[in-house]
């Protein structure tokens, strides 16, 4: 093998698009993909690629300190591409110390493995961060992040993130160990779980239930085809230098209620409903406590550099996006049955 990657969070959403790019494309690197699967890790995610002489998974916790040190001394990893994470915004305000643990503890651990299994010689080895604009905080309605943005985390989730980030940049400068970041905005596509506004709003429309949109819907998030984003982390961790930062977007902004309005629109040309059926569900519910108004990203950096730019048009992708959701339904049954409907029911009942 050419080189052996470590991919943390692979059975998730957009690790698993990451795997099976990586897969796919290079036929001479092992991948070995490491995940906890929590919730919101899914294997049924790689069942096309799962068999490939080019593919390991291991279950195991990025928490797991001699799990990540056997693991180091068995593959010699060239480079990390580290995903693992809790994702999503409102279980970390339920719930933020589960945040602390995996985003921070878990990221520390990660590096300090790879730093002492790598401390011999940097050279061609790579630890690649993927994170989030949400670590920039909430723009106004004018405005983008750049990467010289300052940092302003106001989530539990976006807070735990930033810290990360923050340990990424202190291993480059401290221990010079070769470190990237991508600053990534709202991925949507096929595998996401249904706790996000996208795949959450396909399940209800299709089962006739209320579209819970968050105070107004006055709220902007700019959102990216997941493929675009898996294209963009290849491109970095191939050609980017060493200590560098990236914003990643899709230039493609919507208020909750304008992409809601349009996704039923399609939902209902796919469903064979009435122009106007499924918007009827649109439901306004209390806002989320801390609600950030708007993400907004500036690209220009990665596309300067690798003429990197979103490829997918947002309706083409979201139509896209409730096919495979339409087509796969087992895979959305399988996780909307048990443990969901819990954690729905704490979400949304009292809202
Ligand atoms: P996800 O929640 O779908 O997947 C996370 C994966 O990490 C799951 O497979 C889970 O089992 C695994 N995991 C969680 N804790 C773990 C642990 N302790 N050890 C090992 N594995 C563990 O998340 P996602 O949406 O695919 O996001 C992936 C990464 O991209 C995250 O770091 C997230 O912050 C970042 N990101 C996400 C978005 C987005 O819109 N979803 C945007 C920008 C950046
Ligand atoms: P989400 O998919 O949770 O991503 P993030 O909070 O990381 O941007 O939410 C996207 C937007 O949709 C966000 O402004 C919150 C809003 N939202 C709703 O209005 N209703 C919902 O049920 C959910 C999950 C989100």
């Amino acid at each position: 093998m050419v080189k052996t990657i470590l991919i943390t969070g692979g059975a998730g959403f957009i690790g698993s698009h990451v795997i099976r790019l990586f897969v796919n494309k290079y036929p001479d690197y092992l991948i070995v993909n490491l995940d906890k699967l929590t919730y919101a890790g899914n294997l049924q995610n790689l069942t096309d690629i799962e068999s490939r002489p080019n593919y390991k998974f291991i279950k195991g916790d990025i928490l797991d300190t001699e799990l990540l040190k056997s693991i180091f001394e068995q593959f010699n990893f060239d480079g990390v591409i580290h995903l693992a994470a809790e994702s999503h915004v409102d279980r970390s305000i339920t719930n933020p110390l589960e945040f602390i643990h995996t985003n921070v503890v878990g990221t520390a651990n990660l590096l300090n493995i790879a730093k002492q299994s790598w401390s011999k010689d940097f050279s061609n080895k790579l630890f690649y961060h993927i994170s989030t604009d949400e670590v920039f905080g909430s723009l106004g309605k004018e405005g983008f992040f750049t990467e010289t943005t300052s940092y302003d985390p106001r989530s539990p989730y976006s807070a735990s993130k930033a810290s990360s980030d923050h340990l990424v940049r202190a291993y480059f400068h401290t221990y010079k160990m070769p470190t990237i970041i991508s600053n990534c905005s709202n991925n949507y596509g096929p595998n996401q779980f249904p706790e996000k506004l996208i795949p959450l709003a396909i399940n209800n429309i299709k089962n006739n239930r209320p579209i819970p949109v968050y105070g107004k819907g006055e709220n902007v998030r700019d959102w990216l085809f997941v493929i675009d984003h898996a294209i963009a982390i290849d491109l970095l961790f191939h050609n980017a230098l060493p200590g560098e930062t990236y914003n990643i977007g899709g230039d493609n902004e919507w208020t909750n209620l304008d992409l809601i309005e349009m996704l039923c629109s399609i939902m209902d040309s796919k469903l064979n409903r009435k122009e106007g059926t499924s918007s009827k569900l649109i439901t306004f519910v209390t806002d989320r406590a801390g609600h950030d108004l708007r993400y907004a990203i500036d690209f220009s950096k990665i596309n300067q550099a690798y003429k990197w730019k979103p490829s997918v048009d947002f309706k083409k992708g979201l139509e896209l996006t409730v096919k495979w959701y339409l087509e796969n339904e087992k895979w959305l049954e399988q996780i909307v049955t048990g443990q969901y409907q819990l954690y729905y029911n704490d979400q949304y009942n009292d809202r």
